[in-house]
């Protein structure tokens, strides 16, 4: 479904591909307001007036079985530009007519040169000599639909850019919206300025005042509740809301103990003092640490952690009186990966507890105001509302926490040991300027014990691991190349500094294969 409102939007039609929130990005970025939706989903648009443009994704479906993901052919009849992207092509290729064959001779994966046939709006600016793309597909457009012309090749494919220019019809075989594309954002610069004539309006910082605006008419003078862990999503959430209604915003901020080290104490202070907000701190860290006593699994770790803070917020809530609504930091990537709201193919890789848990156990009704934003977006209206730089600027950190970074048994002792690691590294990142560079940095402990030696004397003891990301949206992640010089000062740092600790080594893992967090 669209947000109900009349702003002017490009339209991304999702088949399930893992990189479809990158096109909405890519877009955003660009200044021009985009929304993702299902095939599903299309019949339900009411309101074609303010698309400006649509685009079809790429996907796992293929047309060349009898059944594949498709939309009403009517959609082409609106006269609103179109590009496919990957299967969005062979998907309009086969609508119109083409043929589609699945070759494993055409196939292309990864980079490939792509050159160019013949002059194009949509490649305008976009040509390089050695133009790489990034592909990933079997299938492959054969035979041409009528009114097609092709714009540009492979020497694998034929038809890697096509274009019917009467209706308006693009399609591209290569993925521009993944970074490994060069110059891919031209592409989505000529569709949206040069095809569809958008105008750039999407201005995040300017959306402040109509966020507090639409809190303001949605809760009048009812009283909202919401839990405040000190990231950047549920403070902007907090702010908006404060902004809003004042007094009748409640924060519970729950301490499960799985926290980097003074952090809560920290992000606490920041609000009742600075901010004047209205929060209540609860210490629930014995509780969490006895329920997780001997549990390994770490799908397991994450449940109880997710529904014991679910039961301690509800208890907490209880507490007071007349509460309608409920505040959540719900992001557009988790609006777009439930699966209720789309109903997309993309697969579930581990279960991220922060979305959905609480509304169904709690008579509230729920209030979301950064549903259609990016992170780095929220981080822009973070700004706005003069919210500090570390918490605006922080690294992402699970709700989980330290829970998913002690692999293994969880104990007390474990994560005093991981918070002294985790500080030290964090603080030389801070110290060296690394820490802006880096998408995400930590320290985990791993549960294996080996043997050292300190002085004269043998040490056996934990192995801690640190991770350093860069990544765009955490969807896929390179590993950060310390020098040297920085590998022996935060290794010698650690051991010297932290009982428990005598090894060190670094996560030199990608994601894909790897994940960003290790449980
Ligand atoms: P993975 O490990 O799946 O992590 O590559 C991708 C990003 O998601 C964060 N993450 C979580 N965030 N609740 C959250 O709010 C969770 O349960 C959770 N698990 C992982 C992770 O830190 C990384 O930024």
């Amino acid at each position: 479904m669209l947000f109900q409102d009349n702003r002017e939007t490009i339209l991304i039609i999702d088949f399930g591909s893992q990189v479809t929130k990158l096109i909405a990005r890519r877009i955003r970025d660009l200044g021009v307001y985009s929304e993702i939706i299902t095939p599903r989903h299309v019949k339900t648009i009411k309101n074609y007036e303010r698309i400006k443009g649509i685009i079809l994704s790429g996907g796992p479906s293929t047309v060349t079985k009898e059944k594949f993901q498709s939309i009403p052919k009517q959609i082409f009849e609106k006269k609103i530009p179109i590009l496919g992207i990957c299967y969005g092509l062979q998907l309009i290729a086969k609508l119109f007519g083409g043929k589609i064959k699945s070759s494993f001779k055409r196939r292309e994966f990864g980079r490939e040169i792509v050159f160019k046939r013949k002059e194009s709006l949509l490649t305008k600016k976009f040509f390089n000599p050695n133009q790489v793309v990034w592909m990933s597909h079997e299938d492959a457009v054969v035979k041409l639909p009528k009114g097609f012309q092709i714009i540009a090749y492979t020497k694998n494919s034929k038809l890697t850019i096509i274009e019917n220019l009467k209706k308006n019809i693009y399609g591209v075989q290569f993925h521009p919206e993944v970074t490994h594309t060069i110059n891919g954002s031209q592409i989505f610069k000529n569709f949206l300025f040069l095809i569809c004539k958008i105008k750039k309006k999407w201005n995040i910082a300017s959306q402040k005042n109509r966020l507090i605006q639409d809190i303001k008419n949605k809760v009048q003078n009812d009283k909202v509740i919401c839990a405040l862990s000190g990231g950047v999503d549920s403070s902007v959430v907090a702010l908006l809301i404060n902004k809003a209604i004042k007094k009748n915003l409640i924060c519970i901020m729950v301490d499960t103990g799985l926290m980097r080290k003074n952090e809560f104490k920290y992000t606490y202070k920041i609000f009742k003092k600075k901010y004047k907000l209205n929060v209540i701190l609860i210490d629930a860290s014995n509780m969490f640490l006895s329920r997780l006593k001997n549990v390994f699994n770490p799908e397991k770790k994450r449940k109880i952690i997710g529904n014991l803070f679910v039961r301690i917020f509800e208890k907490e809530s209880k507490k007071f009186k007349k509460i309608k609504y409920l505040a959540q930091g719900t992001l557009y990537p988790d609006v777009i990966e439930s699966r209720s709201y789309t109903g997309s193919k993309t697969s579930k890789i581990k279960s991220h507890h922060n979305v959905g848990g609480l509304p169904k156990k709690m008579n509230l009704k729920l209030i979301e105001p950064l549903r259609e934003f990016f992170k780095d977006e929220v981080r822009v209206l973070g700004n706005a509302l003069n919210l500090s730089k570390s918490i605006c600027y922080r690294h992402p950190f699970p709700g989980p926490g330290l829970g998913i970074r002690i692999i293994g048994n969880i104990t007390k002792e474990k994560v005093k040991i991981l918070q002294e690691a985790d500080y030290i590294f964090i603080n030389e990142l801070n110290k060296n300027n690394l820490y802006d560079k880096i998408w995400q940095a930590y320290a985990a402990l791993l549960p294996m014990k080996t043997v050292g030696v300190m002085g004269d004397t043998r040490t056996y003891e934990y192995t801690c691991l640190l991770r350093a990301v860069v990544s765009e949206d955490g969807m896929t992640a390179d590993y950060y190349y310390f020098s040297k010089e920085f590998q022996d000062k935060i290794s010698n740092k650690i051991i010297n500094n932290v009982k428990g600790i005598n090894r060190v080594v670094y996560d030199i893992s990608s994601k894909p294969p790897s994940t960003i967090e290790l449980e």
